[in-house]
């Protein structure tokens, strides 16, 4: 493995450090290329820019691979559950008996939410978007636990265990009160019930009416919280660690995570691939002249669900999700007409020259929805439900930022293309 890198400007030579990953990942150091030549390297939207080091998740594009902490996802996908993969995110290492305990039940303690919090939610219109909503929420716990949110990282990595329970704990508590708020549904008492459980009590339990548990349903929102727990330098990962690196505590910098979540590009998608099959179902198409459509490249009918901006190749949460699907679906003995049309939109694609040429493969949104959906979960919920997955990935990215003793602050720079120094123009003068 080569040392260093030689950049030549014309005449000037610069040598870069070249640095390398654990998994042979290559990187060359610009560091100090500003300070040494005057240059900064120009990559609109950080697409080619290592922004960190980090421990936590490796995913290799190319060859569909995803792990966390070195752990396969398909072997956490087939084993492990939602809390104990946050766990791992986390902290670094599987739990023990006891560390999985203690952690269940700080989860556990932590899953209500103070009559002066539920106050705010009296302020919100029942139409406000799910997602601004739990944004502003999660911001304010910051108000309602300053303890934990000094904005000093030594004090709160001191209490960093307690506010990741609280953080983890109550964003899945408010993401259901946020849609029992816009339905106009009475607040419950969360049960001391496992994670998941808790989360389906709570939004669909009635006063005298508990939600009856069913295994199935409870497996595959497992699955599928998992599957979102973390995923590399995402936006809305990225952004956590912006944030972070000003030296901001937790819940503000999971609150704006939260904001970067909500986009169709990101956690929106899974949103606008139901509103895809929904229209083609619409339309009496079996998704024939959808997919001819999406090849002649506009994007507003792209094949949503389809394309990543790091894998090309198939998307490992993909296969898993859609196995599930499948799965959940014929346990429930429900059966889905978008869930056909997704498969013939697949099976099309694969075999479309357009689609393999561009290395163009289902991504995780493109099978979620049909799962939600058949859990009983309504569209408007379903970037909620991707934010209440992610969340360990957020709280673990953020902990990296908090605890590297020689890390600075984000802050990029900028190729500056407006107009050149001019002088004032007095208002009686202008126009
Ligand atoms: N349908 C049809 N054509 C597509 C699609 C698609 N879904 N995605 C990319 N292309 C085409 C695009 O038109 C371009 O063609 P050409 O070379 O002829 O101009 C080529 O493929 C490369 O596209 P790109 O926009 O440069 O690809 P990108 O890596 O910048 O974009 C993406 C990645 C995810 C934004 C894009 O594939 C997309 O818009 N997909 C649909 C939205 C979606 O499912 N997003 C969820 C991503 S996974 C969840 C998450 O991580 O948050």
């Amino acid at each position: 493995m080569p040392k260093n890198a030689l950049l030549k400007i014309d005449e000037m030579e610069v040598t870069l450090p070249v640095m390398t990953g654990s998994e042979g990942e290559k990187a060359v150091d610009a560091r100090k290329l500003r300070q040494d030549t005057g240059y900064i390297f120009y990559d609109q939207g950080y697409g080619n820019t290592g922004s960190c080091e980090s421990t936590i998740t490796y995913l290799d594009g190319d060859n569909g691979i995803l792990r966390h902490r070195g752990y396969p996802i398909e072997q956490l996908a087939e084993h492990s559950e939602f809390v104990e993969t946050a766990y791992l995110i986390i902290h670094g290492e599987l739990p023990t008996p006891e560390q999985r305990k203690n952690f269940g039940q700080l989860l556990r303690q932590h899953a209500h939410i103070e009559t002066q919090m539920q106050k705010l939610f009296e302020g919100f219109p029942k139409e406000a978007p799910a997602m601004v909503m739990l944004s502003s929420l999660v911001g304010s716990l910051a108000a309602f636990y300053p303890q934990l949110a000094t904005n000093n990282f030594e004090r709160d990595l001191q209490q960093f265990d307690l506010a990741a329970a609280i953080a983890i704990s109550k964003i899945r508590t408010l993401g259901a009160l946020v849609y029992r708020h816009k339905h106009g549904l009475p607040f419950l008492h969360p049960k001391d019930v496992p994670f998941c459980d808790n989360f389906l009590h709570l939004m669909f339990s009635e006063p005298y009416q508990d939600y009856a548990a069913i295994p199935e349903v409870t497996r595959a929102l497992n699955l599928i919280l998992l599957m979102h727990a973390d995923h590399e330098q995402n936006c809305s990962t990225s952004t956590t660690r912006m944030v972070g690196s000003s030296g901001a505590n937790l819940f503000s910098s999971l609150s704006a995570a939260i904001g970067a979540l909500s986009g169709p590009l990101h956690g929106g998608a899974n949103v606008a691939v139901m509103q895809m099959l929904q229209s083609i179902h619409d339309e009496h198409d079996d998704g024939t002249r959808f997919i001819q459509a999406a090849k002649d490249g506009t994007k507003s009918h792209r094949l949503m669900g389809f394309g990543h901006a790091v894998y090309r190749n198939f998307d490992p949460r993909a296969k898993l999700v859609g196995k599930a699907c499948d799965i959940v679906l014929t346990k429930l003995g429900k059966s889905d007409p978008l869930l056909a049309i997704a498969k013939n939109l697949e099976q099309a694609a694969l075999k479309d020259d357009y689609f393999i040429s561009r290395k163009l493969y289902p991504n995780v949104d493109f099978y979620s929805g049909i799962i939600f959906r058949a859990l009983g979960i309504p569209t408007e919920m379903f970037t909620v439900m991707f934010a209440i997955g992610r969340s360990p990935g957020w709280i673990a990215n953020w902990k990296e930022v908090a605890s590297n003793s020689k890390g600075r602050i984000y802050r990029p720079r900028q190729l500056y293309v407006g107009p050149v120094k001019r002088d004032y123009v007095p208002m009686a003068k202008r126009g």
